[in-house]
């Protein structure tokens, strides 16, 4: 059997990783979570932040692909170590990993390559900023510029409190160095859709597209989240979301990234928005989306280790679209999640009784009990028919202090 390591934690390396198993591999993830470990995932127990010690596991177990989920150690340069020493690995080098880890490089990237965007300026010093922002009749919307864990965009309503944000954002450094150059953006409005594909960097896997729930409440109230939940396809997609995709946004990229002498191997994530001017690319990801990947991994028909070996080892030869049925994801997220400080080490009841697939994003198991021990602790997923209504009458069962999620998905 192939041996397989996933790095990360979450709900998406679950998801990953249950789907690998599930297809005949061996899968290992590090650092992983209780959840995982119960459903037939390994644990290395090795120290995943160590990278030195991360290799010598892919070594020693004879490891024949890496799959990177989150965008820290590929920001960190995880994938350039493991592909120094020969190791196949999914995810973009720590160059690449840019069109994440800086709002303002994506955004020059998106500038220079002609790939529709909403109009931006990026600032490292505040005055300048705040003259922008006096200076400008749209509504804006202010992002940190680096990594900020899905939590680093607000969108200020008036003048006034965008100039308390840029304060926070640049003076106080909400988010440490990540917010000490902001960029601030057109605010645009639409319906918004995830496209996520598996890319050489000139060849395209696209997978179904997804719609993620950013808002943590009901009818898009409260703050962004990481995501509240996902359904798949978008119900947004028409005829020629993929190909616009394909012509507007990957082949002017790929040109791009070649002439900056960069080569890509991974996922890649692009978030639109479905303005009335046309689609309009929000941001890049370098990896998959959480919980997007959730809701996919359910929804894909064909085999998708085969596509992950092929694009890992440069052997694509063609662009490819994978078949998948309908999905859907309901994230159920700790108390004061996205609001201030989470609650950790509450009992979860009702584990069990589910017809759903449950992908564990955060939890503890003491005692043969279940505890949150994060923010998204899990989601439940169905696929098929009514898979939204599966899915909340699923979530109904499990239960713990403070549980929140959103009920208000679009019936697929
Ligand atoms: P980002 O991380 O850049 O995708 O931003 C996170 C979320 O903020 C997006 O999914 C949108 O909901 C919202 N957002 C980002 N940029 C804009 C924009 N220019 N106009 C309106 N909403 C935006
Ligand atoms: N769900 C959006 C993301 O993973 O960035």
């Amino acid at each position: 059997m192939k041996k397989i390591l996933v790095i990360g934690s979450g709900g998406r390396e679950h998801a990953i990783a249950w789907r690998l198993r599930k297809e005949g591999s061996t899968v290992y993830a590090t650092p992983g979570n209780d959840g995982m470990f119960s459903d037939g995932i390994l644990n290395p127990k090795i120290d995943s932040e160590n990278f030195d010690k991360v290799i010598e596991f892919t070594a020693q177990e004879n490891i024949v692909l890496v799959v990177i989920g989150p965008e820290k150690p590929l920001c960190e340069g995880l994938a350039d170590r493991l592909r120094a020493v020969g190791r196949n690995v999914i995810g973009p080098s720590a160059k690449a990993s840019q069109l994440e880890s800086s709002k303002s490089y994506a955004k020059e990237m998106m500038k220079s390559c002609g790939i529709p965007t909403a109009e931006y300026a990026a600032f490292s010093n505040y005055d300048q900023a705040i003259n922008y922002v006096k200076s400008v009749d749209h509504k804006i919307v202010i992002k940190a510029d680096g990594l900020a864990g899905g939590k680093g965009v607000v969108l200020p309503d008036t003048r006034e409190e965008a100039i308390e944000l840029l304060n926070l954002f640049m003076n106080e450094s909400s988010f440490g160095k990540a917010s000490k150059t902001v960029v601030i953006e057109e605010r645009l409005y639409g319906p918004e859709l995830s496209f996520m594909c598996l890319t050489d960097g000139e060849f395209v896997i696209s997978l179904p597209t997804s719609r993620d729930h950013k808002r943590l409440k009901n009818n898009d109230q409260g703050p962004n989240t990481g995501g509240m939940g996902a359904i798949t396809p978008s119900p947004d997609e028409n005829k020629s979301t993929k190909q616009w995709v394909c012509e507007k946004v990957l082949r002017p990229l790929f040109a791009g990234l070649k002439r900056a002498d960069i080569s890509y191997r991974g996922f890649l994530y692009v978030g639109l928005m479905l303005t009335e001017e046309g689609p309009k690319v929000l941001e890049f990801n370098v990896r998959l989306g959480d919980p997007e990947t959730q809701a996919l991994m359910l929804a894909l028909r064909e085999n998708f280790t085969e596509h992950l070996f092929r694009t890992a080892e440069g052997r694509l030869n063609k662009d490819h679209t994978l078949s998948a049925g309908k999905a859907a994801c309901v994230v159920m997220a700790a108390k004061n999640y996205a609001e201030g400080a989470i609650e950790k080490g509450a009992l979860i009841t009702g584990i069990g009784q589910e017809e759903s697939k449950i992908f564990y994003s955060a939890v503890q198991r003491k005692e043969n009990q279940w505890h949150t021990n994060g923010g998204r602790v899990l989601s439940v997923c169905a696929d098929g028919e009514s898979s939204v209504k599966r899915c909340l009458e699923d979530a109904k069962k499990i239960d713990w202090k403070g549980v929140q999620y959103r009920t208000d998905f679009e019936q697929i």
